[in-house]
């Protein structure tokens, strides 16, 4: 044992989970592209089956390149184990599953990703599951939504598509009072910009295809267990806390402790869900992940930048970016994510749904595409692409009305940007 501080942020970026490939000694983490993994002999393969040893079967449940990640993810995060799987909706399911059973519903914040309102106001209604909606800056509101069948608390860190920056530590007091999880997803900040964990998260999911990878090439998703729930403290969570029906009777609970979580995902969500990551897409989100506290700095500088020039501009009605002084979520910066507001926020523009669709249009160096997170500059009009399904009330709620466009700030230069910005915006507004 040494002394040796702990490593900061960046050097885990690059190393943690990783080590020279023990067989060639490749020193970049390589693909493993094979479906299966030869035992040892019968007594070897009974004990991996028997999870009494951990080791590889089978690629849908685990494989060493994604094992990799899930070790990356898990220590920037603050969390005990993590389970990668093939997108960040995938990632919502396998963190629900265990949680819940038909009758069961969760308490969702209104300002969250359009496919996510689908996801939970319409999809998992065919599971036996359902969503209540509430504005979490109204925590009675969120207080008064759970219930006895409430099995988890689902909010953005920095919610989609406005910027908003959820007060963590108030929501997670409230899933504390009432013995249940809160799920944070962390897609938009990234464990570089806020540790959901720290401010009482229980899991926290992503989807990797954004910021984590970073360059628009792979989807992806991970759940990240903190490790800190008390499955057992009750009867709600059956699965984890009492005989799994689904693995010959395990106690997840009693035989795994705080890894319990993770080992559900993997030994009965992986294996019979199948929504496993593949070892390519692990492999160049590794790759992205080296660089995220660079490429997060710099899209928040630029961010900051592109946004305070918007809210000048008299063809542009507001900016929703928390960055900036004039936002209701300025103050939680400091608290929530101290090293800046991300880089995606909505703006405003004079001249409504037509002016915005002008505006998506006219763009050059912006790309019109339905991502964010990319080192590219993005941008899309949310009311008629992701937040298409939903009302014109559940549009309002989730800040993305017609007459607003989202944007996700890349890293290029910001007064190309900002050039490109302005030159659409004429056209636009014309
Ligand atoms: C905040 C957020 N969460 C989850 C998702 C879903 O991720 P994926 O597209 O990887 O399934 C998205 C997709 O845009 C998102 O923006």
């Amino acid at each position: 044992m040494t002394d040796a501080p702990k490593p900061g942020f960046d050097t885990l970026q690059v190393h943690a989970g990783s080590a020279p490939d023990p067989a060639t000694g490749a020193r970049q983490t390589p693909i493993y592209q094979t479906t299966a993994f030869v035992f040892r002999d019968a007594d070897h393969a009974a004990a991996l089956f028997n999870l009494q040893e951990v080791g590889y079967i089978y690629s849908r449940l685990t494989n060493p390149t994604v094992a990799v990640l899930q070790e990356r993810v898990a220590t920037l995060e603050g969390g005990v184990g993590a389970v990668c799987c093939s997108s960040g909706h995938a990632a919502q399911i396998m963190a629900l599953f265990p949680l819940m059973q038909p009758g069961k519903n969760i308490v969702a914040s209104t300002r969250l990703y359009g496919g996510t309102v689908t996801q939970f106001s319409q999809t998992i209604k065919r599971f036996g599951w359902s969503a209540k909606f509430v504005d979490f800056d109204d925590l009675d509101a969120v207080k008064a939504a759970i219930d006895d069948d409430t099995r988890a608390v689902f909010c953005e860190a920095i919610a989609n598509p406005g910027g908003y920056i959820t007060d963590l530590d108030a929501i997670s007091a409230i899933s504390d009072d009432a013995g249940i999880p809160l799920i944070v997803d962390n897609t938009s900040a990234t464990p570089y910009l806020c540790r959901p964990i720290e401010h009482g998260a229980t899991l926290v999911v992503h989807s990797t295809t954004k910021y984590l990878t970073g360059n628009g090439t792979v989807t992806g998703g991970v759940v990240v267990d903190s490790g800190k729930f008390d499955w057992a403290a009750n009867d709600k969570f059956p699965s984890l806390s009492k005989p799994e029906p689904a693995y010959h009777g395990l106690v997840f609970a009693e035989t795994f402790g705080p890894m319990a979580f993770t080992f559900h995902g993997i030994a009965v969500g992986l294996r019979d869900l199948g929504m496993t990551m593949n070892p390519q897409a692990a492999h160049y989100t590794l790759m992205g992940i080296e660089t995220l506290s660079l490429r997060m700095d710099r899209h928040v500088e630029n961010a900051q930048r592109v946004a305070a020039w918007l809210e000048t501009d008299p063809r542009v009605e507001y900016v929703t970016y928390a960055g900036l002084p004039s936002s209701p979520y300025y103050d939680r910066i400091a608290k929530i994510c101290p090293k800046g507001a991300g880089a995606l926020f909505t703006f405003a523009v004079k001249g409504g749904y037509e002016a915005c669709v002008k505006l998506v249009d006219a763009l050059e160096l912006f790309s019109h595409v339905a991502n964010l997170g990319d080192t590219r500059s993005l941008i899309i009009h949310s009311a008629s692409t992701t937040h298409r399904q939903l009302s014109p009330e559940q549009q309002k709620a989730a800040g993305a009305s017609p007459n607003v466009v989202r944007v996700s700030i890349g890293i290029e230069d910001a007064d190309d940007l900002i050039a490109d910005l302005d030159q659409a915006l004429s056209k636009a507004t014309g």
